[in-house]
C-alpha cells in the first residue's frame, strides 16, 4: 500500500511530538539541574555573563566584529537586491497573467527576448568578482592582523590544554616577573589587563576549542599538534567561554571562565598560586582519606601527590567554580561531586570511590582548605 506524502507528514509530526511529550521528565530536570554558568560569586561588571561577539573587549575581536558588520551590510544589500528582483518579476508575471485573462487573443505574445545581452552578461559577472575580492581582501587583512605567529613583545605565556571535559592551564615560568616556577591551574585563566596573553593550545584526548567571545576568536585544541591564539582584555571582569567543538558527552559543559584582572590584582593571584598548599592540621584525617584512596593518583596537591590526570587541586578553594565552570564551589557541591562526579555531570571521566559519609565530610573540608 502506497502512502501518501501528507499522511507521511502527519505521521512525522505526530512522531516527533509524542517524542516531546514523553521526554518532558528528563527536561524538567535538566532546566532544574544547577546551571549557575552565567552567575558567579564575584561581584557583576560591565557585560559580566555576556558571551556575544557583538561586545568585544579586546582589539582582535573588535576586528572581527567589524569585518562581520561589513560582510553582513554586503550580504544584505546582496540579499535586498535579489530579492527586490524577484517581487518584481513576480508583480509583473501576475499583471501579465491578468491582462491575458482578460484579452485571451494577446495571451500568444512573447516575452521581449533579451539573451545573449552583452551589458547584462558583464554587470552579473563583474560585480560578483569586486564583491568576492572585497571580502576576499579584508577576511585576509583581519587574518593577519589578529593570527600572529610569534607571542607579541611582553606577552604572558599559558598552555591550554583541552581534557575530556576541563581546562588545565601552564602558567610559563617568567624571569621578567620574577616567577621561577610553572603554576598549574584549572578551569579559570587569571589574565592582566592591557597586556597581551599568548594562549599554546594543545589537548590531552580529543579536538576542543577555545573561544571566548569578548576576548579572541575561535581556536582547536589538537592532540599531537600545537596551535596558538593571543587577545589584549582591556577592562577589568569576568569573560565567559565555551569549548566550540563537539569532544563528548560534557561538551556542553566545558566552560570557559576568563578573569582579567588590573595587574596589582594577577600579581597578588599568580603569588598566592606560586605558593605550596596549605597545611592546616585540623584537616589531616581528610588528607590521609585523599592520600589512602585513588584521589592522589588523578590530582595534584603540591607536597602531597603528583596525579596528572585529573585538574591540578592545589589551591582548588580558591576557585569560584567547580566541573569546568559548571557549578559553584561551595561545601555541599564540592560533597556531593566527591560523592559521585556523574550525578552532577553524567559521563564525566571521575568515578564515585564510594567513600563513607565521614570521609567524604573529611575529604571535602580538606580540599575547602587549600585556599
Ligand atoms: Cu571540549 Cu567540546
Amino acid at each position: 500500500m502506497r502512502v501518501k506524502p501528507k499522511l507521511q507528514l502527519l505521521g512525522l509530526v505526530l512522531a516527533a511530538i509524542a517524542f516531546a511529550a514523553t521526554n518532558t521528565d528528563s527536561f524538567a530536570a535538566l532546566q532544574s539541574a544547577p546551571l549557575e554558568v552565567c552567575d558567579s560569586s564575584i561581584p557583576p561588571t560591565e557585560g559580566a555573563g555576556v558571551t556575544g561577539i557583538f561586545s568585544p573587549n579586546s582589539a582582535t575581536t573588535r576586528e572581527i566584529r567589524d569585518l562581520s558588520y561589513l560582510v553582513f551590510a554586503i550580504c544584505a544589500a546582496i540579499f535586498v537586491v535579489v530579492q527586490g528582483f524577484l517581487v518584481v518579476a513576480i508583480v509583473r508575471g501576475v499583471k501579465a497573467a491578468r491582462a491575458a485573462k482578460r484579452d485571451p487573443a494577446g495571451s500568444s505574445r512573447e516575452p521581449v527576448q533579451i539573451y545573449g545581452s552583452v551589458p547584462i552578461e558583464v554587470a552579473w559577472t563583474v560585480i560578483p568578482v569586486i564583491i568576492v575580492f572585497v571580502l576576499g581582501m579584508v577576511t585576509i587583512r583581519t587574518i593577519r592582523n589578529i593570527d600572529l605567529t610569534n607571542p607579541p613583545d611582553g606577552a604572558l605565556e599559558v598552555t591550554v590544554i583541552g581534557h575530556q571535559w576541563w581546562w588545565e592551564y601552564r602558567y610559563e615560568a617568567d624571569a621578567r616577573d620574577g616567577i621561577t616556577r610553572t603554576i598549574i591551574t584549572a578551569n579559570e585563566l587569571h589574565v592582566p589587563i592591557g597586556r597581551p596573553v599568548w594562549l599554546r593550545l594543545e589537548s590531552a584526548d580529543v579536538i576542543h576549542s577555545f573561544w571566548v567571545p569578548r576576548l579572541a576568536g575561535k581556536m582547536d585544541l589538537i592532540p599531537g599538534h600545537s596551535n596558538a591564539m593571543w587577545f589584549t582584555a582591556e577592562t577589568p571582569g569576568l569573560y565567559l567561554g565555551q569549548c566550540a567543538e563537539y569532544c563528548g558527552t560534557q561538551h556542553a559543559h566545558m566552560l570557559l571562565r576568563v578573569y582579567a584582572e588590573d595587574s596589582a590584582q594577577f600579581d597578588a593571584w599568580r603569588a598566592a598560586q606560586s605558593k605550596p598548599a596549605v597545611e592546616d592540621a585540623t584537616v589531616a584525617k581528610g588528607r590521609a582519606v585523599f592520600t589512602q584512596y585513588a584521589c592522589m593518583n588523578c590530582h595534584t596537591i603540591a607536597g602531597t601527590s603528583d596525579g596528572m590526570f585529573g585538574p591540578n587541586l592545589t589551591h582548588l578553594a580558591s576557585r569560584d567554580t567547580i566541573g569546568s565552570g559548571f557549578i559553584d564551589l561551595t561545601r555541599a557541591n564540592l560533597r556531593q561531586w566527591i560523592a559521585d562526579p556523574d550525578t552532577m555531570k553524567a559521563g564525566c571521566n571521575m568515578p564515585s570511590l564510594k567513600l563513607a559519609d565521614d570521609e567524604l565530610d573529611a575529604v571535602t573540608d580538606y580540599l575547602m582548605t587549600l585556599k
